[in-house]
C-alpha cells in the first residue's frame, strides 16, 4: 500500500530476538545489556498474525533479522510458515553467519530465498577482535555452503570503520570479483555503540576503489532491491553495493516497515514512535481492528530520519534491539 508520501510499502523486516552470540564492537557492549525477558518477545504465532495482516496490505517481501535470528529456536519453521502466505514472494534472512552451516539445509527446505551476512573483515584475528570472540572460519564455511546449496542471493553487509578495517576495502572488492556474491558497504550510523567509532563515508570507499578499478553502474531490474546502488568491476562475478544512510539520505525511496522483537511496529529505523502491537494482541484486539491500526501506522510513516539534526524523535534504542 502507499503511505502518505506516496511510497509503496512492500517490505517488512522482522526482528525475532535482541540476543546475539557475538558482541561486535560498534553494535553491542561487552556486558551489561538488558535483554528482553522471554514473555516480552512476540511468539511465532503472534508474528505470523502480524505478517498475515501486512501481507493483506501489500507486503510481499519479508526479512528475518535480530540481534542474531539464528540464536532463536525453530527459525526455519517460522520461515516456512510465512512462505505459505500467497502474497509473500520472498523471505530472506540477515545473520552474522556463525550458525549458517548448522541450519542451512533446514533453511533451504523452509524456502529461504536469500541470505545477508554481516561481515566486516576477512582477517581471522581481526574478526575475533571486532566481534569479541567470533570465528571467521565458521562464517566463511557458512557462505560457501549457502552458495553450494543454491541460495539465490548471497550478500555481505560490510561496515567500514576508520582505523579498524578500512584497509580491507580492496580485499572485499577482490572477493566479489572471484565469487558470485554481492558486497554492500553500509555507512556506520551513530546509534548506540556506533557513536564511539568513526564512519567512513561511501563516497570515500568509492573513491578508493576507483583508484584501482573501473566501476560500472549496474542497473537493478528489481525495484525491491532497496536503497543500495550497485556496481560491477569489469570482470566481477558479484556486485558492489553502497548503502549510504548518512551521506545520501534515501528515505524518499524507503519501502519498509519493521517489527521489533518486543512487538512494536516501527515506521522508521530511527523514529521513537511505534505501535505497541504485542499489547494490542495480548489484550485480545480482533484482527479487523489490528489491521486498521497497522494500516494507519503504514500510512503515517514519517518522511525522513533525523540522524543529522539530532532531532527530538531520535531514539535511544540500538540496532540489535530494533533489527539491523
Ligand atoms: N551502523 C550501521 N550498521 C550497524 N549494524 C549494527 N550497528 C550498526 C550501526 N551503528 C549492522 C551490522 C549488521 C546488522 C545487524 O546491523 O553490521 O549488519
Ligand atoms: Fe551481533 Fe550483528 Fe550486532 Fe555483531 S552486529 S553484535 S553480529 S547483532
Amino acid at each position: 500500500m502507499l503511505d502518505q508520501f506516496g511510497r509503496n510499502i512492500n517490505y517488512f523486516r522482522i526482528s525475532v530476538t535482541d540476543q546475539c552470540n557475538l558482541r561486535c564492537i560498534y553494535c553491542m557492549p561487552d556486558k551489561g545489556i538488558d535483554f528482553l525477558k522471554e514473555e516480552k518477545l512476540l511468539s511465532f504465532d503472534e508474528i505470523y498474525k502480524v505478517v498475515k495482516i501486512v501481507a493483506s496490505l501489500g507486503i510481499s517481501k519479508v526479512r528475518i533479522t535480530g540481534g542474531e535470528p539464528l540464536t532463536r529456536k525453530d527459525i526455519p519453521k517460522l520461515i516456512h510458515h510465512i512462505k505459505t502466505l500467497p502474497q509473500i514472494e520472498e523471505v530472506c534472512l540477515t545473520t552474522n553467519g556463525i550458525f549458517l552451516e548448522r541450519y542451512i539445509d533446514e533453511l533451504i527446505k523452509a524456502g529461504l530465498d536469500g541470505v545477508n551476512i554481516s561481515l566486516d573483515t576477512l582477517k581471522d584475528e581481526r574478526y575475533k577482535e571486532m566481534t569479541r570472540g567470533g570465528s571467521l572460519e565458521q562464517v566463511i564455511r557458512g557462505i560457501h555452503l549457502s552458495l553450494e546449496r543454491g541460495i539465490k542471493r548471497v550478500k555481505l553487509n560490510t561496515v567500514m570503520i576508520k582505523g579498524e578495517n578500512d584497509d580491507e576495502i580492496m580485499d572485499f572488492v577482490e572477493l566479489v570479483e572471484k565469487n558470485p556474491i554481492d558486497v554492500r558497504f553500509i555507512e556506520l550510523m551513530p546509534i548506540g555503540e556506533g557513536k564511539a567509532f568513526q564512519a567512513v563515508s561511501n563516497d570515500e570507499v568509492q573513491e578508493r576503489i576507483l583508484k584501482e578499478r573501473d566501476l560500472i553502474a549496474y542497473r537493478v531490474e528489481n525495484r525491491r532491491l532497496g536503497p543500495a546502488s550497485y556496481f560491477k568491476t569489469p570482470h566481477s562475478k558479484g556486485r558492489i553495493g553502497f548503502i549510504s544512510p548518512m551521506s545520501h539520505m534515501f528515505c524518499r525511496k524507503c519501502n519498509r516497515m519493521r517489527l521489533t522483537s518486543e512487538g512494536f511496529l516501527r515506521q522508521c529505523l530511527h523514529w521513537k514512535d511505534g505501535i505497541h502491537l504485542r499489547k494490542m494482541i495480548r489484550d485480545g484486539m480482533e484482527d479487523k481492528e489490528l489491521k486498521k491500526m497497522i494500516e494507519k501506522g503504514i500510512y503515517n510513516k514519517p518522511n525522513k530520519h533525523g540522524f543529522k539534526q539530532n532531532c527530538i524523535d531520535e531514539d535511544s534504542k540500538r540496532m540489535f534491539q530494533i533489527g539491523g
